[in-house]
Parts: structure tokens; sequence; C-alpha cells
């Protein structure tokens, strides 16, 4: 990522393609010299946009990470950024609030509880029509607006309301709840009439889409016309599933690369040549199962089945959403656990866990798949994952195993993974140690039906599909 941005000229009301998500792919940090820059921003959601966008000539518009800033339109890493500012105010109850303290759990199974407050969706709505206007302003007549995500649920309405020219594509990155959960939102009929404003409502698997139909049928005037669509106020709206991906061969030239090939060796090396190395790589955040696999893993050393000697765990939790409570409790635990795990297990030079709190850039990602005999992931609830793909794109030679969630999307796609149910102790144990003793035959021949299966579902595939389904109405 470049750290610097440069000016470019206004997009204003010529982008024939304009992606609107709540985040920019680059946030601004302030470095260490105090001099300011841009990072990627964190999640799925970017990783697969980015390369997307950096192919089209389009606008993308979104929130630059931090208080009180919408710098002009600008130029970084190929693609041009229009920037949405949110106040501190807007933040707390927009972002932390209903985004990702009301709707984040909701969506995700209530593994913590939601929490529903008036203000906080006061706030949501008036941020989201900020969304929209910025997108309506930049779009160029009939142009695309593919809008992104559960922060921005309204946005499709908004902007039809605002601009009936466009054609609008909607698409949910995070699973789209059964009715008995979703009824408990106080404004259920509000996000679906927001919903229903595109012309295409994409989500990851098909139960997401039976759910908003069904939901779309009991609480709003739409009717079905077809067994995935239906009709609104004269209009006709499609829903389908359009798994997300990743970009193959950005990975593969990263594996390609001699300098990331010799940090994934020198990574073996500093971890002290274990025999076996599982790696977790997640946000920091309670959907994704990490206490769960951190029991599995300190029960196994503590029955005897491995010791640091023969494995180590190397978990890396990007920062994620800290002032949210949740997420600052899980932090505690999980470090609380790490340290019980090596003070119970380790010995000098040989800790069973590795944990790192941070965010590395791709090369160093990808070494460390590279590097590493078993993925481990283990979510609680997830739309896709897009980590247990990568791990699959960098593994190139055909070796490694992945443990992966059944309650995770790609365990839809990557049908040669040791599938777990995280909630269940024993299995996860049983599926971990399966995965470190897994034949290097049977770690191949699963690994190639693996790559085959994410090569040809690509993320330009995803792309492809859903905007092709946009502009031609699915028929
Ligand atoms: P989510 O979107 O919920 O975060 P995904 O697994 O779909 O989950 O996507 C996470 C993305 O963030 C992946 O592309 C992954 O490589 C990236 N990522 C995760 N942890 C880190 C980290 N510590 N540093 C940099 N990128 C990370
Ligand atoms: C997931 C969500 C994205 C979100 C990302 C990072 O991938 O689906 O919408 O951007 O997590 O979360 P954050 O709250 O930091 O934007």
């Amino acid at each position: 990522m470049s750290s610097s941005a440069e000016a470019s000229a206004a997009t204003s009301g010529e982008s024939q393609f304009v992606v609107v998500a709540n985040r920019l792919p680059v946030d601004r940090v302030t470095n260490p010299d105090g001099s300011e820059g841009w990072t990627r921003s964190p999640g799925g959601l970017v990783s697969a946009l980015a390369p997307v966008m950096r192919k089209q000539d389009g606008s993308w518009v979104g929130w630059v990470g931090s208080p009180d800033e919408a710098p002009e339109p600008f130029h970084s890493d190929g693609m041009d950024l229009v920037a949405v500012a949110l106040s501190a105010q807007e933040i707390q109850d927009f972002y932390e609030g209903f985004s990702n303290a009301t709707l984040w759990p909701l969506y995700h199974d209530v593994i913590v509880p939601a929490e529903f407050h008036r203000e906080w969706w006061d706030s949501y709505v008036q941020v989201n029509r900020r969304f929209a206007s910025a997108a309506a302003e930049v779009a160029a007549e009939g142009a695309i607006v593919w809008v992104q995500d559960y922060q921005l649920q309204l946005v499709p309405m908004q902007l039809r309301e605002m601009r009936p020219d466009l054609r609008i594509g909607f698409f949910l990155h995070i699973p789209f709840p059964p009715k008995e959960l979703f009824a408990q939102l106080p404004w259920r009929r509000q996000i679906i009439e927001g919903l229903l404003g595109a012309d295409l409502v994409g989500f990851q698997r098909e139960g997401a889409v039976g759910n908003f139909l069904d939901i779309a049928a009991k609480y709003t005037s739409a009717r079905p016309i077809s067994s995935n669509q239906v009709a609104v106020d004269g209009r006709r709206v499609t829903a389908g599933a359009f798994p997300i991906s990743l970009e193959v061969e950005e990975i593969e030239r990263l594996v390609d690369d001699e300098s990331v090939q010799a940090r994934a060796q020198s990574i073996r090396e500093e971890l002290g040549s274990p025999a076996r190395v599982l790696l977790g790589v997640d946000r920091l955040d309670y959907t994704k199962g990490i206490r769960h696999r951190l029991k599995a893993w300190s029960e196994l050393l503590a029955d005897g089945d491995v010791t640091p000697q023969d494995a180590v765990f190397v978990q890396v939790a990007t920062p994620s959403r800290e002032r949210v409570d949740a997420y600052a409790a899980l932090r505690d635990e999980i470090e609380l656990e790490v340290g019980h795990i090596n003070g119970e297990y380790g010995t000098i030079g040989s800790p069973p866990i590795h944990y790192l709190h941070s965010t590395y850039d791709r090369r160093e990602l990808v070494a460390m798949f590279m590097a590493a005999d078993v993925a481990v992931v283990t979510p609680l609830r997830d739309g896709m994952n897009l980590v247990a793909k990568e791990y699959v794109a960098a593994r190139v030679d055909n070796r490694g195993t992945v443990v992966l969630s059944e309650f995770a999307g790609a365990a839809d796609h990557l049908t040669g993974s040791v599938l777990v149910n995280p909630h269940d102790i024993d299995g996860l144990k049983a599926a971990l140690l399966e995965a470190l003793h897994m034949p290097e035959r049977e770690q191949e021949r699963r690994m190639r039906a693996m790559r085959a299966e994410v090569k040809d579902h690509d993320v330009a595939w995803w792309a492809d599909t859903f905007v092709t389904c946009l502009r031609d109405e699915c028929q």
C-alpha cells in the first residue's frame, strides 16, 4: 500500500461504476515519526473488493477511519476514492453502536447480546443518507452503484429516491439471520425496505436468500413473483447467493517471490523449527471462535497429545473495534488464556503458543501461510471467511491442511478441509490431531481439489457474476 495519496481530479457525476462501503480500502494513520499516511483497511470486504476496483474505472465512496476527516477525492493504490466524514459522535452511535453492537451480533446468531438504542438508530438513518448523497453525487447518469454490507442497508432505497436512473446492487458480506432472530430488531421493516431499494440483493449463501425473502414477505408489501424475485412498488427486486472469493494471482505472485519464500523459511526457524506449525489469522472478533480453539489446544497439551516440541500454535489477531465493550472483553480473555497456556505448558524458548496482536502486510501474511502446516479457522458464524481461501491459494505446493468450521460460508466450497463444529471441544481436538497427522498424499489430494475450486471461483468471477446479474436483471 502506498504511504501517500495523490490528489486527483474530482470525479463528481462521472463515474459509471461506484462502490459504496462504510470504509475506504485505506485508513488514515499517523506514522511513528508523526507524519500522516495511509494503510490498508482491515477485513474481508476490502481484501475482496480492492482488486476488483483496481481493474475497474470507478469510484469507491467510504469513510477514512478517523473522526471528522473527508479529504477531497483522491487516488490511492490504483483506485479513485471519495471520502465521507463521520463525527466522533457518529462513530460512537452509527459505527460502534448500531452497526457493531446491534446488527453485527444480531446477524451472527447473538453470540453476544444485541443492544437496541433509539439514538443509535437515528444516527444510522442519518449517516446512511450521507453515504447515499455522496454516491448520488459521483454517479453518472444510469451508472451502476454497488452498496456493500450491513452498515449501509438503508442506502439502496435512499439512493433510489435521489437517483431513480441508477442501477443499484447491494451485497451483504455477513450472514443474514433467520426470522426468529431478525424479528427482534425494532426497525426490522425499515431495514428490509431499505434493502428493497436495490435491483439486486446478494448474499454469501442460499440460506440467507431464503431468510431475506421470508422476512420481506412477512414485514413489507413485497410480493413474491418467482423463487428469487419479489415485486415492490411496480419494480422487480432479485435476491441471490454470490459467494465471495479472493484474487488468487496476487497470492500466487507473492508465493513466487524469493524474498517471501525466504521469509517463510525464517519464520519456521524463528519458531524453533518445530515439527508442525498451526496458524490462526483473524480479526480479534468474538465470532471467530478463537477462545474455542485455544481451549482445544490447551487440552491437547494437558493430555500430552502434543508437546511444544511437536507443534506450535501461531495466533495472529488483528486489532478490531477496540472501543466496543464485547471486543475489549474478548481481548482480555484471549490474552489471559494465552498467558495461562504458555505459563502452564511452555519451557524456556518453547512457548506452545505465539500470540501476535498486530496487522501485517500481504507479504508477511503469505509467508506465514507458506510456513504453516495447518490453518485453523473455527468461526462460530462467518459469512464466508477469506483467510481459509487465502491459505489454500498460498499452498501452490499442495501441502498443508485446513481445519474449518462448518459455520463458515467457506465450508460450502473447501470440502477437502477437516470440518468441525467449534462448540464441540472434543471434536475440535480430534480434528486438530487429524490435521497434524494427515499423510502427505492425503494432504495433496485434498489441497489439489480445494485449489481448483478457489481458482475457478475467484473474486473476478464473483464480481462479474454479480454485476452481470445486476445489469441484465439476472433473468
Ligand atoms: P473478516 O472479513 O470478518 O475480517 P475474513 O477472513 O473474510 O474475515 O477476512 C479477513 C481479511 O483480513 C483477510 O483478507 C485476511 O488476510 C486479512 N487479515 C486478517 N488478519 C490480518 C492481519 N493481522 N494483518 C493483515 N491482514 C489481516
Ligand atoms: C468485516 C465486515 C466489513 C468490515 C470488516 C472490518 O469484513 O464484513 O464490513 O469493514 O469486517 O471491520 P471494521 O469494523 O474495522 O470496518
